[in-house]
């Protein structure tokens, strides 16, 4: 009895780790933990991982570029089978990326991008984030598409050197150009925070001597931040100065129920599920894509109350 007993352990102890064996070990390295968005992303991730039977390594950078390259360096040394990881700038990866290559180990992207080599990433999973920009400028255009008099917009961008900050810069001011009556009169970087988003807005709008009509924020967080400060200098954010941002967490959505917020362009940070898949796909040496682009809507305060009870974040 004792042998039998002794026995059936051993073989659910060997089975156990040949099971352990077969697990795929992806090492994830995060950005960090700056957003309503982020943390979704996180939550998004660690559980496609669980439901997948991944064995995933994560790893909080902190917004720091040198933690996520001693991250990446710590998954090349325990061998993990896929390095993933969302890069919080978009340079000085090439040399990490080439350790990784020179290990065999495939890396894929998320949410944002690298400028290096697309030769040292398999694939790159995330929004476009330009044509969120151009979303923005779309719904400002349409909104003051009647002005006669200039229309003074500030802007809240994310990251300093980061994919968003860049392209939804790029991807706005393109289309804004249209009308020249709209103007960009104060850029600064509140790196897509709340802290920092409401401490810039304070600043312009101490420093500003021209009325401001508009705010275009990067993220969600930052308008959130700056609507305290719009309210703190005692004028109405989403009518004396309208704002739009990108992201549709579901605190822009409280913020536009309240009259606060005008719209919101959506970057969906749900990309657990298709990176298992891609992780799982890369392992077994079938082909993935090189872009895969999430599907995205705008929002604005007239469609919110609708839309919130289904928000996933
Ligand atoms: O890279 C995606 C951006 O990063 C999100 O818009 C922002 O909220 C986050 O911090």
């Amino acid at each position: 009895m004792l042998v039998a007993l002794s026995l059936g352990l051993a073989m659910l102890a060997a089975c156990t780790k040949e099971q352990k064996a077969e697990r795929i070990v992806l090492g994830f390295s995060q950005i960090g933990a700056e957003s309503e968005w982020r943390l979704a992303n996180t939550e998004s991730i660690k559980s496609a991982a669980a439901t997948s039977n991944i064995d995933l390594r994560f790893s909080d950078a902190q917004q720091k570029q040198e933690n996520q390259i001693e991250a990446l360096r710590n998954f090349i040394a325990q061998k993990v089978d896929v390095i993933a990881f969302s890069p919080v700038v978009e340079t000085g990866w090439d040399t990490v990326l080439q350790e990784a290559r020179a290990a065999s180990i495939p890396v894929i992207l998320t949410d944002r991008t690298v400028n290096s080599d697309s030769s040292l990433y398999i694939g790159f999973i995330g929004s476009d984030f330009v044509e969120e920009g151009r979303k923005a400028g779309r719904w400002v255009v349409e909104k003051f598409k009647d002005a006669t008099d200039d229309v003074n917009i500030v802007e809240l961008q994310g990251t300093v050197g980061s994919a968003p900050a860049k392209d939804r810069k790029k991807g706005f001011e393109e289309i804004i150009a249209a009308n020249p009556h709209l103007k960009i009169i104060r850029s600064q970087s509140g790196d897509f925070t709340r802290a920092k988003g409401k401490e810039v807005m304070a600043a312009f709008l101490k420093a500003e001597t021209k009325p401001i009509h508009l705010l275009y924020a990067h993220n969600d967080d930052m308008a959130i931040g700056a609507i305290q400060s719009i309210e703190a200098a005692g004028k109405r954010p989403g009518s004396e100065i309208m704002i739009v941002s990108i992201d549709a967490v579901k605190g822009a959505f409280e913020a536009m129920i309240a009259g606060k917020l005008n719209a919101t362009i959506e970057c969906n940070p749900l990309l657990g599920a298709q990176l298992m898949t891609s992780v799982t796909e890369v392992v077994a040496g079938r082909p993935i894509p090189k872009r895969i682009v999430v599907d995205e809507q705008v929002f604005t305060m007239e469609t919110a109350q609708q839309h919130i009870q289904s928000r996933k974040y």
